[in-house]
């Protein structure tokens, strides 16, 4: 089949909308990012907080990473997109494992030569390690030299807000879910980011790795 055949979507349809806060851009993590990912991904203080548990040795592991990471995400949008045409969804459901790559407007509009990532956040369906339920489930972190200025708590703002907007529901059946997260109780950063926020604390329990953590929702009201 070729990219005009109806019945195979192009590369394009699978792509996240790009979108902004006051301070923040969001656009999806792209193959070509691993360079300006790393500082990032190789900061013991925020990798501790991941599933990885610890930072990226090199470029190339994070460059490994991203690989694996976009190749789920096609996968999702394959799958969403597989069988006959009348039979799956004209458009694929962005809300899988989306990734996103954060840089600082200020940045990017000053033309910069240097292409800096300050945040990689996204939404993932994932079976809850308190409650067992799946749900869709935020996160985000964000490179140590710009904590404190208040971008997280604008980036989860802003990415519930594209959520919610992505998927407003007109009827009490299509109401779309709340969006949850876990953080661990020994991270008050982002224990403050939720409260700040207006996230409410849904249930506490310990997680895979024995960390004593709390889950908090946002409900689409
Ligand atoms: C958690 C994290 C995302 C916060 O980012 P940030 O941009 O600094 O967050 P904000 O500036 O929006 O808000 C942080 C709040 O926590 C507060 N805070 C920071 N350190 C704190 C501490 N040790 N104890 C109590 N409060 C603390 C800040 O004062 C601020 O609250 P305030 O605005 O009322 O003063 C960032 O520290 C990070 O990326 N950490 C590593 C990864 C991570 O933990 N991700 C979340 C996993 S659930």
């Amino acid at each position: 089949m070729t990219s005009t055949d109806p019945t195979t979507p192009s590369k394009r349809e699978y792509a996240t909308p790009t979108f902004q806060t006051t301070r923040l851009t969001f656009t999806p993590l792209a193959q070509t990012d691993a360079t300006a990912l790393h500082e990032l991904r190789s900061a013991p203080e925020c990798m501790k907080w991941s599933r990885q548990g610890r930072p990226d040795a090199s470029v190339a592991e994070t460059q490994k990473w991203l690989d694996g990471s976009l190749a789920e995400v096609t996968a999702e949008a394959e799958a969403d997109t597989a069988g006959p045409a009348e039979s799956r969804n004209s458009r694929p459901d962005p809300r899988k494992d989306v990734v996103f790559a954060v840089r600082e407007l200020s940045h990017v509009e000053s033309g910069a030569a240097e292409d800096r990532i300050v945040a990689q956040a996204g939404f993932r369906k994932a079976k809850s390690e308190v409650t067992g339920v799946e749900r869709f489930e935020i996160g985000y972190m964000f490179v140590p030299g710009v904590w404190g200025k208040g971008y997280a708590s604008e980036a989860a703002q802003g990415m519930v807000r594209w959520w919610f907007e992505l998927y407003p529901g007109d009827s009490e059946s299509e109401k779309p879910e709340g969006i949850y997260s876990i953080v661990a109780k020994a991270n008050p950063a982002s224990l403050r980011v939720m409260e700040k926020c207006g996230f409410q604390l849904v249930a506490e329990g310990v997680d895979d790795h024995g960390e004593e953590v709390v889950e908090f929702c946002m409900n689409n009201e």
